[in-house]
């Protein structure tokens, strides 16, 4: 029997109806905020993920599915959505154009990574990117959009929230870390070794042991900001601590792509498992002209679906919609058309199977229909159509013009 690639998941009953509803909560509130929705494909040039989420970080390094496709072309399926979102806004020229833009989008990712719980090879993500807008009110407001999402699911959370600096900052603070990593060379791990030379800030989130607790001495990116960089990060925190979310300062917090600068910030549940990150995002400022087009300022989040399913509070479901049933092959066709009808404004669902009246309740019920709308032969004779209210318990029978 074939069975599904390992990471990568069917989404039925019942997770189905979790993914749906958040969906649909998600959306919802991202149109509140201004954004609007934008698709880009599932397959994008190699070259693309390499310039932007960096040859350094895990995801290009060892978690790609890559392939040389049929003309010859290196071609990877997209590991995240920021750089796909971001080669179509320099593709439209929106970065010439100028002005604001702000999208939304969801669906599937892959990262070849080692399956277990909460993190899977095909996984599904709510993303949200938002180009032009240079001020931290910006950031504030993804961070309070995340915030909305997850409390309207009934998700609680722990922000933890962090500043990488800018090109003012960042190559002085780069410099005294690798000074810092020279004296230590020997003691840290081979991966560290590496980051040193391929992006020395990724060693603070290295998950060695050893490594923490020699990077606790290790300079604070926090600690060497310069002037704007520090100012942004002090109006940011004054914004949430107005508007109630609280967060923790993690001056390790780098987030494993490399196209971050200023703000920098995860949600974190620990409710299930070690796979704790539900959201991640930051701004990029530089990544418009890492890509080749007009330098222009964005910021983005972007939520991991599957992690936070089980987190969900459902509402409680109340009945809905209609069940058509007949009691007699010969009024298949009558109910057929009734059903169709009532299906162009309402849910309606129809047995094609007669059944007695008993048994069509009994069904209505299962599918937590409101109305239960039956036909028997009396009904049949006399033009009408049998309802039952299942909420109010009331019956009766209306022409079937009348329905
Ligand atoms: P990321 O932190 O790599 O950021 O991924 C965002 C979220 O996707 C994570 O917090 C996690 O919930 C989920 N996720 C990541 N990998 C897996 C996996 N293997 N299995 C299940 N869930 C996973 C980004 O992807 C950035 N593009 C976010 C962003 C948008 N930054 C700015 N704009």
């Amino acid at each position: 029997m074939i069975q599904s690639l390992r990471g990568m998941n069917d989404i039925l009953s019942p997770d189905n109806e979790r993914f749906e509803y958040f969906l649909k909560v998600a959306t919802t509130i991202a149109t509140n905020y201004g954004f609007s929705y934008i698709e880009t494909p599932l397959l994008e040039e190699t070259a693309l993920f390499k310039r932007s989420v960096g040859e350094s970080s895990d995801i290009v390094g060892k978690e790609m599915y890559q392939f040389i496709d049929k003309g010859e072309n290196d071609v990877c399926l997209r590991p995240e959505g920021t750089a796909g979102v971001v080669r179509a806004f320099i593709q439209k020229k929106l970065d010439k154009a100028g002005g604001i833009h702000r999208w939304f989008y969801h669906g599937p990712m892959f990262r070849y990574e080692r399956p277990q719980k909460g993190r899977l090879r095909e996984f599904h993500q709510f993303g949200i990117e938002s180009f032009g807008v240079d001020n931290v009110y910006e950031d504030a407001s993804m961070i309070m959009m995340v915030a909305d999402i997850l409390t309207k699911l009934g998700i609680g959370y722990k922000l933890e929230l962090n500043s990488l600096g800018d090109q003012n900052c960042m190559p002085e603070y780069r410099d005294s870390l690798v000074n810092f990593l020279n004296k230590r060379e020997d003691a840290i791990c081979e991966d560290c070794k590496r980051r040193k030379i391929t992006n020395p800030i990724r060693v603070l989130d290295c998950k060695n042991r050893e490594c923490q607790t020699i990077y606790k001495e290790a300079p604070k990116l926090l600690e060497n900001l310069c002037e704007s960089c520090e100012s942004d990060f002090t109006k940011l925190k004054t914004i949430l601590d107005e508007n109630n979310i609280s967060y923790e300062i993690d001056t390790h917090l780098v987030r494993g792509l490399d196209y971050y600068s200023k703000t920098a910030f995860e949600f974190v549940s620990d409710e299930i498992g070690s796979q704790s990150a539900i959201a991640g995002g930051g701004r990029y400022d530089r990544l418009i002209e890492f890509l080749d087009g007009k330098a222009t300022p964005a910021v983005g989040f972007a939520i991991g679906i599957e992690r936070l399913l089980e987190l969900i509070k459902m509402p409680e479901s109340s009945r809905e919609g209609w069940y058509f049933g007949a009691m007699d092959e010969n009024a298949i066709t009558t109910i057929l058309k009734a059903t169709a009808q009532k299906r162009k404004s309402e849910k309606a669902v129809v047995e094609y199977k007669p059944k007695n009246l008993k048994n069509h309740l009994k069904g209505a019920d299962k599918l937590n229909a409101l109305y239960c709308a039956v036909i028997g032969e009396n009904e049949l004779n006399d033009g009408t159509i049998w309802i039952k209210n299942l909420e109010e318990k009331t019956e009766r029978t209306v022409k079937l013009e009348e329905l």
